[in-house]
């Protein structure tokens, strides 16, 4: 069975030892992500803080690990790109929930809402403010009327306005720019609070036709249940912990950020668009959620990894079967840089598959591709096969301006270059043989060898 909610993740996090319980009062201005980011040097457990000076707890660091994400989806580092293509394959429809929300237990809206009594943590000093670092955003295809999930910061400006930042590639992105061409509000609601299988879902990248409540409901092998919001016509999951419904405002832009990025940086202030809260729904005895985010490796990396590898996978694979696996490394932020392993069918295709995946929403600033008898998750091997599998003049290649991350520090505005290293054996040329001693994995040698 899936995980029901979040609360039915914590309980197993706690009875792994995965989960500590803070019960003195901890401050939310900086002390939350002091003790966040601790727990994730030492490679620590998730942390309930019980006493935020607000009615609700906070859970942070929940997603610290690979470890706990291994654990939310029920697999292996064996398993594991087979679980979530297995998922990605077997798409399951949503249904509405019957009976009562549990995320609609408590509604406010006009002059109940008040997003300042919720324990919303400022991460560090430079940030711009309270953010809501843990939110899913649902939001509709204005055209197409298609819902999109995904992961979006919110900074908190008062009581009832936000503010928001999309990139462009991104959905709600793409939705908002939609709704401002054709003149019509654009509603979302930002959730916070779910199972962890509807959490990794807002990651994988399914194309702008994809309805996320089906890659959803596939990871968790059982149906999300739905319910309408309260002040617009989007469906949240019912067993939520919060929904912050909204209607985007772009005539009131505001200055956003100071915010510690998933690149490591502070990214810079500017104006964006505000999101006026029309309603905050939740459980009676809600638990709000946190995450750290900053230089890798952060929850919002371990968050992408697993279905950005599995879903990019599943994408160049419909092209090249040749590519038996995809390494999308967290110290690239989980984007900058990839690593493929593949056995090239025809001298060039190498090079087609890093053109491929140069095109991919992702928009590496690396792409290198390997034997398979390269361990892509190891960097010292990876630098082995560019080392003397490489040509450099023949199997370096730039190409000049293509798209990057908005948030990446050091590109020309919103376009940088992309590398591509074929680092594969020279297509059906001789090539020698990997010098290696050979059996001594099994050679008997009990000076060394445990127990
Ligand atoms: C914790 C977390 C926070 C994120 N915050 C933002 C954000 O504020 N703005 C943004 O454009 N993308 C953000 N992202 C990235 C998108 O959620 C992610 O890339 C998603 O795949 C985009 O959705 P799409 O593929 O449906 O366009 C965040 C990701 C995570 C894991």
């Amino acid at each position: 069975m899936p995980y029901k909610d979040l609360r039915a993740f914590l309980s197993t996090l706690k009875e792994a030892g995965e989960l500590v319980d803070i019960t003195r009062p901890i401050a939310l201005q900086y002390d939350v992500a002091k003790a966040l980011a601790k727990t994730s040097a030492a490679d620590g457990p998730a942390l309930l803080f019980k006493d935020t000076g607000t009615a609700f707890p906070l859970v942070g660091g929940v997603y610290g690990n690979r470890r706990r994400a291994l654990i939310a989806f029920e697999a292996t580092d064996e398993t594991i790109h087979e679980r979530v293509t297995r998922a990605i394959d077997n798409p399951v429809a949503p249904v509405d929930l019957v009976g009562p929300a549990p995320c609609q237990e408590i509604v406010l809206t006009g002059v109940d809402i008040d997003l300042t009594k919720l324990p919303v943590p400022t991460y560090s000093p430079k940030d711009g403010g309270p953010y809501i670092t843990a939110g899913i955003v649902v939001s509709e295809d204005p055209d197409t009327g298609i819902p999109d999930i995904g992961n979006y910061r919110f900074q908190l400006h008062d009581a009832t306005t936000l503010g928001v930042f999309s990139a462009s590639n991104h959905r709600f992105g793409k939705n908002m720019a939609k709704a401002i061409q054709r003149k019509v509000p654009l509603h979302g609601a930002i959730v916070i609070g779910v199972d962890p299988m509807t959490m990794f879902a807002c990651q994988v990248q399914s194309g702008d036709r994809s309805n996320d409540w089906f890659v959803a409901g596939g990871l968790r092998g059982a149906p999300v249940e739905l319910v309408q919001a309260t002040t617009s016509t989007l469906k949240v999951p019912a067993h939520a912990e919060f929904i912050i419904e909204f209607v985007v405002d772009t005539d009131d832009q505001r200055v956003e950020g100071p915010l510690g990025e998933y690149t490591g940086y502070y990214t810079p202030a500017s104006m964006k668009p505000t999101a006026k809260v029309t309603a905050i729904t939740h459980r009676r005895d809600a638990i709000f959620q946190g995450l750290l985010t900053g230089k890798p490796i952060t929850e919002n990396h371990v968050l992408k990894q697993i279905p950005f590898e599995a879903s990019m996978l599943r994408q160049l694979q419909a092209q090249f079967p040749s590519i038996s696996d995809m390494s999308i490394t967290s110290s690239g932020g989980v984007q900058t840089y990839i690593v493929i392993a593949m056995t090239p069918r025809y001298e060039g295709e190498a090079r087609h598959a890093i053109l491929a995946t140069m095109a991919s929403n992702l928009h590496p600033k690396w792409v290198v591709v390997v034997d398979p008898d390269i361990d892509i998750r190891k960097s010292s091997e990876v630098e082995w096969a560019m080392s003397f599998r490489v040509k450099p003049r023949e199997d370096v290649f730039v190409v000049d301006r293509t798209a990057t991350a908005p948030l990446d520090p050091y590109t020309d505005g919103g376009y940088s270059s992309t590398v591509g290293i074929d680092a594969t054996r020279p297509f059906g040329v001789e090539f020698p043989d990997v010098s290696e001693v050979p059996d001594w994995r099994t050679f008997d040698l009990p000076e060394i060898d445990k127990g």
